[in-house]
């Protein structure tokens, strides 16, 4: 009997809570996983909403459940298994149905697997869903790339689990085969960035400031309370009050300072690379979690070198400001690449609309996301963030902080990448004029590149060259 309108493949947290939020809908949702017994511990743990869960073992039975055209959502790891899964599945399905990757793919692969699924006439939708295990269950952020086709099919059905923002669903069809993976990718970009600023100015407090963890956390707590209102800083907060049961010393202090990665800031780096951009801020993030796990080298070179930093002369409210001006750069930077990627792929991504559906759901959210949005709908000159008035204007407010806490940070011996790496940013985009004509001449001088002559037409020498 084909009666469940969408199907989950794969149980893991992700899956799980977002198939248990797809049955709470009212909707019948049929499930399945490669190691069979995971379906059962699911249908136990789901309580009164197993009457809206089929679980099936067998995949030709998953797939015969499902209403036709199927709409099929993955949610396994994005590389060698979705490939494996689908090359199980796809010869059981018809033509119109609709096969979905929730996972953190890569977006080259997103679209490699949408040409392929094209070609026999199904639909392959990549969608990129940010909030962890609480989002998945109870809400979302979710950026959809695919078929107009395939969205409207997925419109109401993902539209009743995202998360809301004052009412608008957290969930948005961004373009065709990859807009979503990639959209995503950028967002979890942002969220190094984001991740790195809180890190230092965390390191800063603690020994610049001689803080302790939970002063530190009270400080995030105010701070979440006021206009850093976001996620990020509220769980920091959190992390920095909690002590280890086992020793009743701060939690943070118990963990080693070697910071994980699983790829998607490495691919936001390299794809902005590729596209002649470069998101500075991101790429710091990226290079201080590769940093931190070389523990070793950084213990021995502390010997080697000496680790003294200074104390710092600066306040808490001028390090608040600091991380204002930090975070609107790391998002600034963040939304250039999704405009690069929008003229290079041809996606018709609308940087408003993304702000609006990281509201809420998702692991970036936060207030100054609503201000970011507005200052896009507003057409910012170039589609530039920090040339939208208001964020401008906040910038010119917050940027001195931003200043004083570098100067005393670099200057006290405490390392700072992703802030310095924003304010560089900045400054370089406020000159007009800056230093590359001399790059062009040593390029020039050295393997006859040419150079653009101002006010000229074509190619120029200098006369370093002389034709003989
Ligand atoms: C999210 C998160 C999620 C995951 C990160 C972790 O938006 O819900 O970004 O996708 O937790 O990918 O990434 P790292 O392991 O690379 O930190």
């Amino acid at each position: 009997m084909s009666s469940a309108q969408i199907g989950v493949f794969g149980l893991g947290t992700m899956g799980s809570a977002l198939a248990l939020n797809l049955a709470e809908t009212g909707m019948t949702v049929a499930v399945t996983n490669r190691e069979a017994p995971w379906i059962d511990t699911l249908l136990d743990r789901a309580g009164a909403l197993s009457d809206n869960l089929q679980g099936h073992a067998r995949l030709a039975d998953f797939v015969a459940a499902l209403e036709r055209p199927r709409l099929i959502l993955f949610m396994i790891p994005s590389g060698g298994p979705l490939d494996a899964a689908l090359d199980q599945i796809v010869p059981m399905l018809a033509p119109g149905d609709t096969v979905i990757d929730g996972g953190n793919a890569d977006f080259h692969d997103t679209r490699r697997r949408a040409q392929a699924l094209r070609s026999r006439d199904l639909h392959f939708v990549g969608l990129g869903i940010s909030g962890g295990e609480e989002g998945a269950r109870h809400g979302p952020s979710m950026m959809v790339g695919g078929s107009a086709e395939s969205w409207e099919r997925l419109r109401p059905i993902l539209q009743a689990v995202a998360a809301r923002y004052r009412g608008d669903p957290c969930v948005d069809h961004l373009g065709p085969d990859g807009a979503g993976h990639f959209v995503k990718t950028v967002h979890n970009g942002i969220e190094y960035s984001e991740m790195q600023v809180i890190a230092e100015v965390y390191g800063l407090m603690r020994n610049g400031l001689g803080l302790s963890p939970p002063d530190i956390g009270a400080v995030f707590g105010d701070w979440n309370a006021g206009r850093l209102h976001a996620y990020l800083v509220g769980i920091t907060a959190d992390i920095l009050k909690t002590r280890d049961p086992q020793t009743g010393h701060p939690m943070v202090d118990v963990i080693k300072d070697a910071a994980g990665q699983k790829g998607t800031g490495r691919w936001t780096v390299i794809e902005a690379l590729r596209m002649g951009q470069s998101a500075s801020m991101i790429e710091a993030a990226v290079a201080a979690r590769s940093w931190s796990a070389e523990k070793e080298t950084r213990q021995i070179a502390e010997h080697a070198l000496g680790g003294a930093r200074q104390a710092l002369g600066i306040s808490v409210a001028t390090l608040e400001e600091a991380v204002r001006a930090a975070r609107i750069l790391g998002y600034a930077q963040g939304f250039r690449i999704l405009s690069a990627a929008a003229a290079a792929y041809d996606w018709p991504l609308d940087s408003a609309r993304i702000a609006e559906i990281w509201r809420a759901g998702c692991i970036i959210r936060s207030a100054l996301l609503d201000d970011i949005a507005e200052a896009f709908r507003g057409s910012p000159p170039e589609g530039e963030l920090i040339l939208a008035p208001a964020i401008a204007k906040e910038l010119a407010l917050c940027i001195p902080a931003l200043r004083e806490v570098l100067a005393a940070a670099v200057g006290g011996g405490h390392a700072v990448p992703a802030l310095s790496a924003g304010l560089a940013w900045y400054d370089t985009m406020r000159q007009g004029q800056g230093p590359a004509g001399l790059v062009q001449a040593q390029r020039d001088y050295f393997g006859r590149h040419g150079f653009v002559r101002l006010g000229q037409e074509g190619t120029h020498h200098g006369p370093w060259w002389h034709d003989s």
